[in-house]
């Protein structure tokens, strides 16, 4: 289909704003996901001055994630945004700069540190089953999503920076409260079609840019006692112990970094890490609340693996969470904290006979076809077992081209294995335990797009499990 056609096909704008008018910028995915019952699965979209080509169809989705870096880039407005608030690392870097930040990172993040970091993550659990345990004794309504943001903060930080935050059991002026300050105003700054914080800073704007001081700050401070740790024992530089070491002898020694880079990667691990997970274990606690029926099988699973442990000690012993990961799996399928990739076309490009023009930019939305009946049977209902290696779930659709949580192709995500352990470490911890019952009504918990898609404040009991 060529760029014409596609330019014909879509809702109707006004002049200069185009649909801007049409939009809530925090339900984007929404609006997006609504038009292609009316226009279609390829359609065009009018931000401002910018034109955007919406595409719902996973083959061609995967087609276009796979065809990168050489074929398409991320939005490049996004990557001057994020350059503007010095995040220069592996999310926003292309070309050859990309393939120097994605190895170093992704090795970082694999399997081998994972294991290496094994007992400090379960130190994170330990506190967060504590906390729990405390607030079920005293049958308290509990707002989870705030200590999954200080758990994952925690994760992270022990795994690529070496070094232990247990924000977990600190009170208040955390980290997490400078976070949460970024992603709405990056997505806002993304999205507008002109730079309005440029010309009138609101109370966000200037909050957003205390955030990110106080964010830098602590990143100096972790590469500060990294490099320390490096002086000292410099045999470290031979075999470093983490991915803050790492990149600092890659920068050092190999002068494969700039400073500005090392900063930027970490900072893009810090904020890649944090909402991602915990939004991604909000949205399957909110869902399991619903289903207490699926809630008996993860109670079951979890007394089957944990035995007698509180919470699970042994690396090896997560991968028989298969029930546990295939709740996860299906929550995501339903509520993907990702569902819009920007893209960009580097150069001129057919890709399944759609032709693009350099600079051409895209909307890729992949939930819509994650959630329609053609790829994945019965596709509203929430039903795990369509993830389990067995036949009689009466689901025979099952299109794993339409299921991309975590992207596709060589920009994959490169935090998948460990976002996947985190998420089976707490609702492992939580099934040997508890029950979840919802104190907000399930109709006010509200999806809300700021970067990630993440679910609206709400409340929930634990319940000792008699
Ligand atoms: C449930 C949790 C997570 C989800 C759903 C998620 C999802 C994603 C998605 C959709 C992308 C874009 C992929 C693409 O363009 O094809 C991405 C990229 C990325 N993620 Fe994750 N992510 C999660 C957790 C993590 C964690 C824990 C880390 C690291 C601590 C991480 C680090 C990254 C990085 C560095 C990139 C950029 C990769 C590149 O451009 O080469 N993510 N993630």
């Amino acid at each position: 289909m060529s760029y014409e056609k596609i330019k014909k096909t879509g809702p109707k704008g006004l002049p200069f704003i185009g649909n801007l008018h049409q939009i809530k910028f925090d339900k984007l995915h929404q609006y997006i996901e609504n038009w292609v019952d009316q226009y279609g699965e390829i359609y065009q979209l009018k931000l401002g001055p910018s034109k955007f080509t919406v595409i719902t169809k996973p083959d061609i989705i995967q087609a276009i994630l796979k065809a990168r870096p050489d074929d398409f880039l991320r939005l490049q407005k996004m990557d001057k945004v994020l350059r503007a608030e010095g995040v220069h690392g592996v999310f926003n870097a292309e070309g050859e700069e990309w393939k120097i930040h994605r190895k170093i990172v992704a090795k970082g993040l694999d399997v081998k540190h994972q294991q290496q970091f094994f007992p400090s993550i379960v130190k994170t659990l330990e506190r967060f089953y504590n906390k729990m345990e405390n607030v079920a004794s005293r049958n308290e309504e509990y707002c989870i999503q705030n200590d999954l943001l200080r758990f994952t903060v925690d994760v992270t930080t022990s795994l690529v920076f070496g070094q232990e935050m247990n924000t977990l059991e600190q009170e208040g002026g955390i980290i997490q409260e400078h976070m949460e300050k970024l992603f709405p105003v990056i997505f806002k700054r993304i999205n507008e079609p002109i730079p309005f914080h440029k010309i009138y800073r609101s109370k966000k704007d200037k909050d957003f840019d205390i955030a990110v001081h106080e964010i830098d700050k602590l990143i100096d401070q972790f590469i500060a006692v990294g490099r320390e740790r490096l002086e000292l024992n410099p045999i470290l530089k031979l075999n470093p112990d983490n991915l803050l070491e790492a990149i600092i002898v890659a920068a050092e020694e190999e002068h494969l970094f700039s400073d500005k880079e090392i900063k930027g990667n970490l900072l893009t691990l810090l904020m890649a890490g944090e909402d991602t997970t915990a939004h991604s274990m909000a949205w399957a606690i909110l869902l399991l609340s619903q289903r207490p029926d699926i809630q008996d099988k993860l109670n079951e699973e979890a007394d089957a693996i944990l035995g007698t442990d509180s919470f699970l000690n042994t690396y090896e012993k997560h991968s028989e969470l298969s029930y546990t990961e295939a709740v996860i799996n299906e929550s995501m399928r339903m509520k993907p904290v990702a569902p819009l990739l920007l893209i960009e076309a580097s150069k001129d490009v057919t890709v399944k006979e759609l032709q693009f023009k350099k600079g051409a930019k895209i909307i890729l939305n992949s939930r819509k076809g994650a959630n329609e009946d053609v790829n994945f049977s019965s596709s509203k209902d929430f039903n795990p077992e369509r993830w389990l290696r067995k036949t009689d779930h009466g689901c025979p659709m099952h299109n794993l081209d339409a299921y991309i949580p975590f992207g596709s192709g060589p920009r994959f995500c490169p935090g998948k294995n460990l976002a996947l352990l985190e998420m089976k470490l707490i609702l492992s911890t939580i099934s040997k335990h508890y029950r979840i019952e919802l104190m907000t009504p399930f109709d006010e918990v509200h999806e809300i797009m700021a970067f990630t898609m993440m679910a609206s404040d709400y409340k929930i009991k634990l319940v000792k499990r008699g």
